[in-house]
């Protein structure tokens, strides 16, 4: 090798070296403690993978802007779900298009044969969208092809023979999730096929056959049908399917959302409870949301803290989009009706910081925990319980006049969210407006948790059986924190923590 071969080669891979990323804290509006591209455009989780002690988190990612464009698969990795670090990109687009959204899997039978040395290979299902051929509207630019990497997911090689599968016709063919059917012995592929989910079998990754398709006739379909999955959650002794399937538009809160159908699988066939429509979160920021592969019985799941009814538009810069917190989900019966709960993983409670906690607070008219919150990054968690179950608001507040406010409305028995005052609005006219969302426990006693980052709340009500993710701008920190009840409540059990960062650089 010349010298200056070697001096030329050495500083390709210092950049490709400088290329991870970490993620500036003090930018306006950056999340301290959700996941966000160090700079540009991101939207979905994709492959969301848990292997050798790492967690892997793929998403669409366009990296030479802050708005959608040619997708990539950009990566982060973190050892605790809490922590992530972003890493070079994963996957280019290519002949056959660009990088859609998909899923990951550890081939441990090593089915494809793509592992080597007894290494089990990390395999990507994923979308290929040809623009070229989307512009030419023959329908058929969709396709799903594979990649593995023998590398932990730092380089990955496409598969020669891709795609595995060609469209049959259909418009919006994509966004494959893969999982292994123990009792068969088989992969399977749940893909979003416009307005149902058709699902697929396969012994190596590589060939695929049609089995069944589900939803034309059940769910929501107020818009598009994207990003699937597909697992089983035990409940009461008895194996519960979950299938998850986003939509967009047409979310209880308008624009994106997720939407999910609790039934029975057999390995060919998915047979709902019941054809209604059940929402994972109400609020107006979850959405793609699906779980990690490979994590046994434990279910976690991640969405994008964002909606395509604004997403290219939110005022961050130098990128833009978060995903929510990992989330374990359980299900949960109430009278005879069985619902899907959401809460923080408890890898979460390693960023607490000082807080306070108190019993039987009382709470007429309006309480102010500024004074004690010691917090002015407004980054907390509150927990509390009742059992008096009256209507209460949680207000977050600055000295700008800025306003978010959470809760829960005992007339109606909904909670809500209030975005209306909460800063920045004006990007989107349907941005600045109030959620609301059922309360589905029929307890008569209420337990809530909520978090807050910068520029997100996430209420987890009734253990989980009603979420509710919403983003929002405040012109400055929000520093106060205040709740309030007209009717009168007491608060059995309060309890505030502080946040610390866990990504990025100071
Ligand atoms: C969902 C989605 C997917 C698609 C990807 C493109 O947000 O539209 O259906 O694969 O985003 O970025």
């Amino acid at each position: 090798m010349s010298k200056a071969f070697t001096t030329a080669f050495l500083f390709a891979a210092f950049l490709v070296s400088t290329h991870i990323k970490a993620q500036k804290l003090s930018d306006k509006y950056r999340p301290q403690f959700h996941f966000s591209p160090k700079a540009n455009w991101m939207n979905d989780p994709n492959g969301m993978v848990f292997h050798n002690g790492i967690y892997h988190l793929f998403y669409q990612y366009y990296p030479n802007d802050k708005i959608w464009g040619p997708m990539h698969w950009g990566h982060a990795t973190s050892k605790d779900l809490v922590s992530w670090q972003e890493q070079p990109i994963a996957l280019y687009p290519d002949s056959l298009g660009y990088i859609f959204s998909g899923s990951a899997v550890v081939d441990a039978k090593n089915t494809s044969g793509f592992g080597k040395d007894g290494k089990a290979p990390l395999v990507a299902i994923f979308t290929h969208h040809d623009p070229v051929l989307e512009k030419q509207k023959t329908g058929k630019h969709e396709t799903q092809s594979i990649a593995y990497s023998l590398d932990d997911g730092k380089n990955w090689t496409k598969y020669s023979g891709n795609p595995v599968i060609p469209n049959p016709g259909i418009t919006d063919f994509r966004d494959p999730k893969v999982s292994w059917y123990e009792p068969q012995k088989k992969w399977m592929m749940t893909l979003a096929t416009k307005d149902r989910i058709t699902f697929y079998s396969s012994p190596n990754l590589k060939d695929w056959t049609r089995e069944s398709e589900f939803g034309v006739d059940a769910g929501s379909h107020g818009g598009v049908w994207e990003c699937p999955d597909l697992f089983p959650i035990m409940h009461n002794g008895k194996e519960v399917w979950v299938l998850i399937v986003n939509i967009n538009p047409g979310g209880p809160n308008k624009g994106s959302a997720g939407q999910y159908f609790l039934g029975d699988f057999d390995g060919k066939d998915f047979k709902a409870y019941s054809k209604e429509t059940k929402w994972l979160d109400f609020g107006a920021d979850n959405y793609a949301a699906v779980t990690f592969s490979n994590t046994g019985n434990r279910r976690v799941l991640m969405g994008w803290m964002s909606n395509w009814q604004y997403a290219n538009q939110v005022p961050t810069d130098p990128w833009r989009s978060a995903n929510t917190v990992a989330r374990d989900l359980g299900l949960k019966s109430v009278g005879r009706e069985i619902y899907l709960t959401s809460l923080p993983v408890k890898e979460l409670n390693a960023l607490n910081t000082t807080g306070f906690s108190q019993k039987n607070v009382n709470v007429k008219g309006e309480l102010d925990l500024t004074g004690k919150t010691k917090n002015t990054t407004g980054l907390f968690r509150l927990d509390f319980d009742t059992k008096s179950v009256g209507d209460f608001s949680i207000t977050l507040a600055n000295k700008a006049g800025n306003e978010m406010v959470i809760g829960y409305d005992k007339a109606s028995n909904q909670y809500y969210t209030d975005r209306s005052k909460s800063g920045k609005i004006d990007f989107e006219k349907g941005f600045g407006v109030k959620h609301s969302a059922p309360r589905f426990s029929k307890d008569a006693y209420m337990d809530i948790t909520l978090i807050a980052d910068v520029a997100s709340i996430e209420l987890f009500a009734d253990h989980g059986l009603t979420i509710m993710t919403d983003i929002f701008f405040p012109d400055e920190p929000m520093s106060q924190l205040t709740i309030k009840s007209v009717s009168g409540i007491t608060l059995d059990n309060l309890k505030y923590t502080g946040l610390k960062p866990s990504m990025g650089q100071k």
